[in-house]
């Protein structure tokens, strides 16, 4: 048996093979509701067709203002936890695991959609004021739209909305809750001292910086079907090794935290902090050593995925023979090739070892 099209058990939840399909924005809700549209349809339902194991949302906002641009999906209406159902039905059908990112932006929240400049929206152009743990604004060129430091009133509505929202996708059919504390959005500016200068019980020291996303881990852990497993995405690292910032040290200790509250797997992703946070080489498997050593150094027995640089069937089938990682995780080549897996099986002249759709089998030979 190839190691790639092996199941991975989590909980009472098996996922078919190895491979997710990264959380993607897609900007598609022309509507401005949080309401999935025929696009995210035909892009999360075609990964699933194309044999991913596990098809997960983009970052799915748990509050109106949690969204980065106003076109991103959200779940914090009932309409919107309705429109996502039809999708995790037919993932489900395909024997794909659906999962949903549940993401608040922080403040990098309320800026336009990549292809419109990604630049801030002020209120006035359809943005909105942001939070974050300070009231420090995003470093943009242009002004950035006014931005909160929470109290610990709203910290604790935070926490609430991102249990709702866990709620409504369990409903929904979601089978894999992520929570998304990477990549300088809320719960990674309360992590990192970059962004924390907090000296309430919510910033200071380690366990203080981490206390918001071991709250809402936690918080989602709590609604979240005891046989279904949880996600966390975080940034392994900021990569800026010349201040105190977030590091790998950090991740290792942070996974026996989140491990401690039920989380079952960490998505290790990396920097975002800041606009100088970003790797200096982003080639093949270009944070998979951070996979390795939180796997590898924590305490806990959690899973890890690693995500970053995999395009190639023989790179994610050597992660997972070679036990480097226990899921890997493919955003950019699943946007140029939906049916990376059903490829990947071909390449690996593994056809026989996986489940594809009998509607394609005589151009894949299943
Ligand atoms: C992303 N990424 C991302 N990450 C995340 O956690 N939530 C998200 O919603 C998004 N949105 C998003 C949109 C687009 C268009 C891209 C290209 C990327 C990051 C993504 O999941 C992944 O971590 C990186 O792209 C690195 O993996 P690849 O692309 O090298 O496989």
């Amino acid at each position: 048996m190839t190691a790639l099209f092996t199941p991975l058990a989590l909980r009472e939840t098996t996922i078919p093979n190895r491979v997710m399909v990264s959380p993607m924005c897609q900007y598609s809700c022309d509507a401005r509701d949080g309401v999935a549209t025929d696009w995210h349809r035909t892009h999360l339902t075609s990964r699933a067709v194309g044999g991913a194991g596990l098809v997960m949302t983009e970052a799915t906002a748990v509050e109106a203002r949690g969204r980065i641009s106003p076109e991103d999906l959200g779940i914090w209406t009932d309409e919107q936890a309705a429109a996502l159902e039809p999708i995790t039905e037919f993932v489900r059908d395909q024997g794909s695991v659906p999962g949903i990112q549940l993401a608040h932006a922080g403040r990098k929240a309320s800026t336009s959609r990549p292809w419109e400049g990604h630049e801030p929206l002020q209120p006035d152009a359809g943005g909105w004021d942001v939070v974050g743990p300070s009231g420090e604004p995003w470093p943009y060129d242009d002004e950035a739209p006014a931005t909160q430091r929470l109290t610990r009133d709203d910290i604790e509505s935070v926490v609430d909305s991102f249990r709702a929202a866990a709620e409504r996708a369990r409903e929904a059919g979601f089978e894999v809750a992520e929570v998304h504390a990477a990549h300088g959005y809320l719960l990674h500016e309360f992590c990192s001292p970059v962004t924390n200068e907090r000296e309430d019980g919510y910033g200071g020291d380690f366990d203080g910086r981490i206390r918001l996303t071991r709250e809402v881990t936690a918080a989602v852990r709590e609604v979240w079907p005891d046989g279904k497993p949880v996600f966390v995405r975080i940034s392994a690292t900021d990569w800026l090794p010349d201040r105190e910032s977030w590091t790998v040290e950090d991740s290792v200790r942070l996974a026996d935290d989140l491990a401690d509250v039920g989380a079952d797997l960490i998505d290790v992703s990396g920097g975002g902090i800041s606009p100088d946070s970003w790797p200096e080489n982003a080639g093949p498997n270009y944070q998979l050593p951070y996979a390795e050593r939180i796997g590898s150094e924590s305490s806990s027995d959690i899973a890890v995925g690693t995500v970053g640089g995999i395009t190639t069937p023989e790179q994610a089938a050597a992660i997972v023979a070679n036990d480097r990682a226990d899921l890997t995780i493919v955003g950019r080549e699943h946007l140029r090739d939906p049916y990376f897996t059903l490829h990947a099986a071909q390449a690996l002249d593994a056809t026989d070892e996986i489940e594809g759709p009998p509607q394609y089998r005589r151009a894949f030979g299943f």
